[in-house]
């Protein structure tokens, strides 16, 4: 089974409209004849601006974060049909900044999960472990009850759009990346929980992605990994390193 490879951008809070838009008109060329899905997630208000840019070129716009509701009184919020309204096909659920600094429970991310398939969006759903975690030899089971939590009540069929992403904790933003086996081992039980609630083929199917201080050093190894499908890329997908990434 051959994946398409998806190498994702995570802008986080960086860059206003104008330099969103700019940054892509930019990244277009450097991406033409990649074989890879290129993808950037950009903040909210860049959505549309970035968009317009992207239109016509091989690169996509996603969102980083969504509620699961239609519409209501959750004041800062976008909901999946804001999303869907702008042609906005992959949205980031449960990264783990959302989890630890905004208190984004395994429920929540669930609904989200839901809500953004039921909505024909494709998710990109973060697991990953703390340090203390991986040190106490905890890693595989935390990342099962994650996944497991996450995609609780979602059928096979709903769950084609699916895209993994195995981020750990001690790995983001800190220059610290994964050895390939750790990533590897890490992204092939993510594929096992996969293969048992909804069987091999399926399984096959799903993209799961690394991420955590990917480079355009470190991209080649990694990606080449048999269970690796591509990376979710923070820092280094702000500058024109990512297009280096993209054909890592
Ligand atoms: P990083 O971030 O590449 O800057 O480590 C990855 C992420 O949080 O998605």
């Amino acid at each position: 089974m051959t994946r398409q490879r998806l190498v994702a951008g995570n802008w986080k809070m960086h860059k206003t409209p104008e330099e969103a838009a700019s940054f892509i008109r930019g990244l277009a060329p450097a991406v033409a004849g990649a074989e890879a899905e290129v993808l950037c997630l950009v903040p909210a208000v860049d959505l549309v601006p970035a968009l317009a840019a992207a239109e016509g070129t091989p690169v996509q716009v996603g969102a980083q974060n969504m509620h699961d509701a239609e519409a209501g009184a959750f004041t800062g919020e976008i909901s999946p049909g804001m999303l869907t309204s702008l042609g906005v096909r992959y949205v980031v659920i449960g990264h783990s900044e959302r989890r630890g600094l905004f208190g984004e429970d395994d429920a929540f991310v669930n609904r989200k999960v839901l809500s953004a398939l039921a909505h024909g969006l494709r998710p990109i759903l973060c697991c990953g472990e703390t340090l203390a975690l991986r040190e106490a030899g905890g890693t595989l089971p935390f990342l099962r009850q994650q996944v497991e939590l996450a995609l609780e009540g979602v059928p096979a069929e709903a769950a084609k759009d699916l895209v993994i992403a195995y981020e750990p904790i001690w790995a983001i933003g800190t220059g610290h990346v994964a050895r390939t086996d750790q990533a590897q081992d890490a992204c092939s039980a993510i594929r096992a929980v996969l293969r048992e609630k909804y069987g091999k083929a399926f399984a096959e199917t799903v993209r799961i992605l690394y991420g955590g201080s990917v480079n355009a050093e470190n991209a080649a190894q990694l990606f080449a990994q048999a269970d690796i499908d591509g990376g979710l890329v923070g820092g280094a997908s702000l500058t024109m390193d990512f297009a280096k990434i993209v054909f890592a």
